[in-house]
C-alpha cells in the first residue's frame, strides 16, 4: 500500500530495492536519544508559543517518554518501511497517543531534525574524545614523572641521535594529544549551533522560537541561515579531521610500542592485560591492541575522504546523498574511542626496562655531538671543524670495534691536541642528557618541570 507518511499522493508503495536503499533506520536508530530530546524541546516550545495547545504538548511529551523507554528497554519494534529514526518515533508516538502526535511535526521537517540529532550525536563524541585523551595525557605524565631520569637512545630516521629520558619522550606525545584535544574543542564551540527550526530549507511562518530550543538542547545560539543549517554537514568533518589526526599519533605511538615491546628492542614491557599469546608458539607476547590501535586510522581517515567526497559538489540545500554521512561518523568515534583507551591502559600499564634503554642509548655513538660541543666550548673549535674532528674519532672507534668512550686520551689527542681527560665526562649518557637543560630539553630537570607544568594543569581542569 502507498506510504502511511506521505500517502496523500502517492497511490503505490515503494518497490522493496527502494526501500532497501532509502532506508536509514539500520544505523540512525543510534541517534533515538537525540531524536527524543529534540522532539520535546521543540514540543515544548510549539506550546509555549502557543502554536498547539498545552494539552497537546503535554500528551506528545508523555508520549515521547514511553518511546524512549521502549527503545532503551529494546521492545521498540524498528520497521524499515518507516525508513529512519525520525519515522519511526513519530510513527510509535501516534500509536500511542493519536492525532496529537500529528502536531509535533509543525514548523519543523526532518531535514532541520536531522541536523538537529546528528549535531547532537557528534557533540557528545567531541566530549567523549575530549575526556579519553585527557585520560591518556595522564596515563603519559605519569610515565614521564616515573621514567624523568631514564636515559634512551633518541632516534632520527630510527638511526641512533642522542640521548633522551622517557620522560621527555613521553611528554613529547602529551603534547601532541593535547592538541588534538584543543581540536575536539574547538569544534565543538564551532558546531553549538542549533538548526531546528530552519524546517526544509527556508525557515517557517509559524511563530516559532529558535532562541529557546536552541537554549534547551544547549546550544549556544540558533543557526543563523536556515539553508546553511540543513546543508551542511562540517561539525562532522571538522570531528573526523581532528579524529584523523588525532588517530594518526595514536599510529605513530602504537608503532614505536610494537618496536619497542619487540625481542630486538625489548625497551619496554607491556602488561598481561594488553597482550596476546600466540596458539602455535609459546614464547609469543604480542602487541595486539598495539597493532589494532595503529590500524584505526585506516577506516577513521577512510571516513574523512569517504564524507568529504559525499558532501563534494551537493547542491544547496538538504539532498538525500547526505543520509551518508552517518555510518561513517559512526564508525570513525566508535574506533577513536576504543583506540583511545586501549592506549591509555597499554600506556598505564606498561614498564619500560631501564636497562636496556641505557644500553641502547650508550650504542651507536650517541654522544659524539657531545664530544663536538666539548670542543666547542673547551677548546675554542668552530662547530664545523669539531665535527670533522669527532668524525675521525668515530671511525676509529668503529674500525677498531670501540665507543667514544673507549678510546684512549691519547688517541682523542691523534685527533686533536687540545683534548683533555675531561672529555670523558660529557661522553657517558646520562651527562649528555642531563646537560640538554634548554627550555623544552630532555634534560631530567626540564622534564620533571614539564611534568609538574602538566600535572598543575590536569588538576585545574
Ligand atoms: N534519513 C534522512 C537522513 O538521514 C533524514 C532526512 C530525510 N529528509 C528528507 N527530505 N528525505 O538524512
Amino acid at each position: 500500500g502507498a506510504n502511511t507518511m506521505w500517502g496523500g499522493r502517492f497511490a503505490a508503495g515503494p518497490d522493496a530495492i527502494m526501500e532497501a536503499i532509502n532506508a536509514s533506520i539500520g544505523f540512525d536508530r543510534r541517534l533515538a536519544a537525540q531524536d527524543i530530546a529534540g522532539s520535546r524541546a521543540h514540543a515544548a516550545m510549539l506550546a509555549d508559543t502557543g502554536i498547539i495547545t498545552a494539552d497537546d504538548a503535554a500528551q506528545i511529551d508523555a508520549g515521547l517518554l514511553t518511546v524512549l523507554s521502549e527503545i532503551e528497554g529494546g521492545t521498540f519494534a524498528f520497521s524499515t518501511a518507516l525508513e529512519d529514526i525520525h519515522m519511526n518515533v513519530e510513527s510509535r508516538l501516534r500509536e500511542l497517543i493519536g492525532d496529537a502526535a500529528g502536531r509535533l511535526h509543525t514548523a519543523r521537517s526532518r531535514n532541520d531534525q536531522v541536523a538537529l540529532d546528528f549535531r547532537m550525536w557528534v557533540r557528545d563524541q567531541a566530549d567523549a574524545a575530549v575526556t579519553g585523551l585527557t585520560a591518556l595525557i595522564e596515563a603519559l605524565v605519569g610515565q614521564a614523572e616515573a621514567g624523568a631520569d631514564l636515559v634512551m637512545p633518541g632516534f632520527t630516521h630510527l638511526q641512533t641521535a642522542q640521548p633522551v629520558t622517557w620522560g621527555h619522550h613521553m611528554l613529547a606525545y602529551a603534547e601532541m594529544f593535547a592538541r588534538d584535544r584543543a581540536r575536539f574543542a574547538d569544534a565543538r564551540a564551532r558546531m553549538n549551533e542549533c538548526p531546528l527550526g530552519a524546517a526544509a530549507l527556508a525557515g517557517t511562518g509559524f511563530p516559532i522560537d529558535r532562541h529557546a530550543t536552541a537554549a534547551a538542547l544547549g546550544f549556544d545560539r540558533p543557526s543563523a541561515n536556515s539553508l546553511d543549517a540543513v546543508s551542511d554537514r562540517d561539525f562532522a568533518l571538522e570531528f573526523l579531521s581532528s579524529a584523523s589526526i588525532c588517530a594518526t599519533h595514536l599510529s605513530r605511538i602504537s608503532e614505536e610500542l610494537v618496536i619497542w615491546s619487540s625481542a630486538q628492542f625489548r625497551f619496554v614491557r607491556l602488561s598481561d592485560r594488553f597482550s596476546t599469546g600466540s596458539s602455535i608458539m609459546p614464547q609469543k607476547r604480542n602487541p595486539d591492541a598495539a597493532e589494532l590501535t595503529r590500524a584505526k586510522v585506516g577506516r577513521i581517515t577512510g571516513a574523512m575522504v569517504s564524507l568529504l567526497t559525499v558532501m563534494k559538489g551537493l547542491p544547496l540545500a538538504y539532498s538525500k546523498d547526505m543520509q551518508e554521512d552517518k555510518e561513517q561518523v559512526f564508525d570513525a568515534a566508535d574506533s577513536l574511542m576504543l583506540a583511545l583507551a586501549a592506549m591509555e591502559g597499554m600506556v598505564r600499564d606498561m614498564a619500560p626496562q631501564a636497562d636496556n634503554l641505557r644500553a641502547a642509548a650508550a650504542s651507536g655513538f650517541s654522544t659524539a655531538t657531545d664530544l663536538a660541543d666539548w670542543l666547542v666550548r673547551e677548546a675554542g673549535l668552530p662547530f664545523r671543524d669539531a665535527h670533522h674532528v669527532v668524525g675521525a674519532l668515530v671511525k676509529l672507534a668503529e674500525d677498531s670495534g670501540r665507543d667514544l668512550p673507549e678510546l684512549t686520551l691519547e688517541e682523542m689527542q691523534g685527533a686533536h691536541p687540545a683534548i683533555t681527560a675531561g672529555v670523558f665526562d660529557v661522553l657517558t649518557v646520562e651527562a649528555s642528557a642531563a646537560s640538554r637543560l634548554s627550555y623544552g630539553g630532555t634534560s631530567p630537570t626540564r622534564v620533571r618541570e614539564q611534568a609538574a607544568r602538566w600535572r598543575e594543569a590536569l588538576a585545574a581542569e
